[in-house]
């Protein structure tokens, strides 16, 4: 298969998996990963030639921009990673400490969980608070699981399985009364939700930038509010005290070592001006819109199980179903063949939201909607989706 092949492909494809990536992006987007890559692609901070300055540039006026998106005080307090996993692993690996008590939640994704149970392995306690059978947590049984020693929560906001929303907001109230750090997994909401830090008492943000903030692939971010004590990840150069073998104390340099991603940094600046263009109510809106009239077309059939929140002001973009006696892979393998839908089978990194809602079992079939579906994509979604259930219910 050649480029061309893959591009017509990708034009005939209806993709409806944007819980993994967001695409296709917007014009902006493009446009800048192609500026600072063929035109202005020099070292950002690594020497003081007006290329290097103009890439150093783009670099501050995306933190600046991410700063303005989540109400964040200072963007120094931001720094680039390579996605929202590194993000929660430099969070979670740097700031807990043997003896310490943390607190997370059954609807964690895998990038959360799995270096929890690396910090419970170096003697770290950890309390998983069960979700509903929506996959929604209650921020009481969050509360009721407080200990003396529990120096963080660690919640996602969006379940990348099921879509819930979570009520950070409350749960981040209870945080900031307690004294415990709250950490938000933002990697299905960022972009989407309003996230703002200080409103929802936010000291630490993991976000991806290639999802519903419409950069590409391979750039990320965290917060870190200036009040939590954080250890290096990985040290080098950050381009300043460069004179000295110890790494600078000072964000963002303290915790981004190493050339940047500029492409994807520039990418992501096209992807945030998309959205403060378009509005981040009006995406929502849309999604919602989409996501209403796939629920209510398949609502019918008898065979088909959707999971997740019934009322829509408590989930994102996503449609998450069962076909019943199918197995997961093999009606996402149907989709994608017989009717060039594209869409995440499986377990979707997250074991504990399956186990939650009971799909542990078979996996289930997530359909994820962004701006640029149409409602045309949901119709012929929705509808292969009932024909291939017609077609199963009649083996019976
Ligand atoms: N975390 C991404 C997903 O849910 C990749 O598909």
């Amino acid at each position: 298969m050649n480029l061309v092949d893959i591009i017509i492909m990708g034009d005939l494809m209806i993709y409806l998996d944007n819980a993994a990536t967001t695409f296709p992006k917007p014009e902006s987007t493009y446009y800048y990963m192609n500026k600072y890559t063929r035109e202005t692609a020099a070292n950002p901070g690594r020497g003081s030639h007006s290329m290097a300055v103009e890439s150093a540039e783009i670099i501050f006026e995306t933190r600046e921009l991410l700063a303005e998106f989540f109400n964040i005080e200072d963007s120094m307090n931001i720094v680039f990673t390579k996605n929202c996993t590194e993000s929660l692993n430099i969070a979670i690996k740097g700031v807990l400490k043997k003896g310490d008590h943390v607190i997370t939640t059954s609807m964690e994704h895998n990038s959360v969980l799995r270096p929890l149970s690396t910090m419970e392995s170096r003697g770290v306690a950890m309390t998983i608070v069960q979700a509903d059978e929506f996959g929604m947590i209650n921020p009481k049984d969050i509360e009721k699981e407080i200990r003396k020693n529990t120096r963080m929560v660690v919640s996602t906001h969006v379940s990348n399985l099921t879509g819930t929303i979570m009520p950070i907001e409350e749960i981040g109230k209870i945080c900031r009364e307690k004294g415990v750090l709250f950490m938000v997994d933002s990697a299905q909401s960022a972009g989407l939700l309003e996230i703002d830090v200080k409103k929802q008492n936010i000291d630490i943000l993991a976000f991806p930038g290639h999802k519903n903030l419409f950069g590409p692939m391979g750039i990320g971010g965290l917060y870190v509010s200036e009040d939590v004590e954080i250890d290096t990840f990985i040290e080098g150069g950050t381009g300043s005290m460069s004179s000295e073998i110890i790494q600078p104390d000072f964000m963002p340099d303290k915790l981004e070592s190493g050339t940047p991603n500029l492409p994807g940094i520039a990418g992501l600046k096209g992807g945030l001006e998309f959205i403060l263009e378009t509005g981040r109510e009006t995406i929502r809106k849309r999604e919602d819109q989409l996501v209403k009239v796939f629920l209510e077309t398949i609502s019918s059939t008898w065979n088909i199980e959707s999971y997740g929140p019934k009322d829509l002001k408590y989930r994102s973009g996503v449609v998450l179903v069962n076909i019943k006696d199918l197995d997961s892979s093999e009606l996402a393998s149907i989709l994608d063949r017989k009717y060039s839908i594209a869409v995440r089978p499986g377990y979707h990194c997250a074991p504990l939201a399956h186990k939650t809602i009971g799909t542990y079992e078979k996996g289930a079939v997530r359909f994820s909607m962004s701006w640029f579906n149409t409602l045309k994509d949901i119709e012929q979604a929705s509808q292969a989706l009932i024909k291939i259930a017609e077609e199963c219910g009649q083996e019976e």
